[in-house]
């Protein structure tokens, strides 16, 4: 397993099987594949591919640690930045199709309704994370302060969800499958951040790091 993560093609492998949905997408364009309504099948499309790709990068932490698998955090920055281009391709279509770039009505509609409200507010919250994605990025800003920053996706994450539960309005089923995904993948992370803590308060309490003139 270790050799098939670590190999450079798997990435390559897995790049190409991130891009399929957009080159559907295309295809679909091409041999009028996108319904009655493309402005609506793309959209649809690119916000479940959205949330998608948010819940895979979220798994990436749980999955490496559960299974033993460090060599999974290659894929990570990857799959999150597919997960920024989708919600990108979400929103131009919004603005472009949908809103014919008029950034007044734009701004008007994400007011008006609270579904386009949250889900800018996802939007906004994912641009910073993936201008800080790199390894230059994580440099400048210290291990620390990055991973703080980083954990807004956690918040992307619930607008995403709740976007979608406000937008299907009747048959809420699949948002709810997303929410109960991002609520077991929040709570495996305040478990882990808990028990991390414990552990390191219990190290400084253990008699190898008592000072030496401890009683
Ligand atoms: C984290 C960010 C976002 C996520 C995860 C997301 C996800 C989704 C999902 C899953 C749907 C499909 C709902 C369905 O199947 O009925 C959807 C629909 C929609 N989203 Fe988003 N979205 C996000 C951001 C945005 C933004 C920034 C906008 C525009 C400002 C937007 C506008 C829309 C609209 C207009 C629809 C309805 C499309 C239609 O019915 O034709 N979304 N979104």
């Amino acid at each position: 397993m270790r050799a098939l993560l670590t190999n450079k093609w798997t990435k390559v492998a897995l790049f190409c099987i991130c891009l399929m949905p957009m080159a559907a997408l295309v295809w679909r364009g091409f041999h009028h594949g996108l319904g009655a309504n493309p402005v609506e099948y793309i959209q649809l499309s690119t916000g479940e591919w959205t949330l998608r790709f948010l819940v895979f990068t979220l798994c990436i932490t749980p999955f490496r640690k559960l299974l033993n698998l460090p060599d999974l955090i290659r894929f990570r920055r990857m799959l999150g930045l597919f997960a920024f281009t989708y919600v990108c391709l979400h929103f131009l279509t919004y603005l472009i199709l949908d809103q014919s770039l008029d950034l007044g009505a734009m701004w008007k509609d994400v007011a008006k309704r609270p579904f386009i409200t949250v889900g800018f507010l996802g939007f906004l919250l994912l641009i910073p994370l993936a201008l800080t994605s790199s390894a230059g990025w994580i440099r400048r800003l210290g291990g620390k302060r990055w991973q703080r920053l980083h954990r807004a996706i956690y918040f992307a994450a619930v607008a995403g969800v709740i976007h979608y539960y406000w937008k299907v309005k009747s048959d809420v089923r699949m948002p709810l499958v997303y929410g109960a995904l991002v609520a077991i993948l929040l709570l495996w992370r305040l478990g882990d951040c808990y028990l991390k803590r414990r552990a390191a308060s219990g190290a400084k309490l253990s008699p190898q790091h008592a000072p030496a003139n401890a009683p």
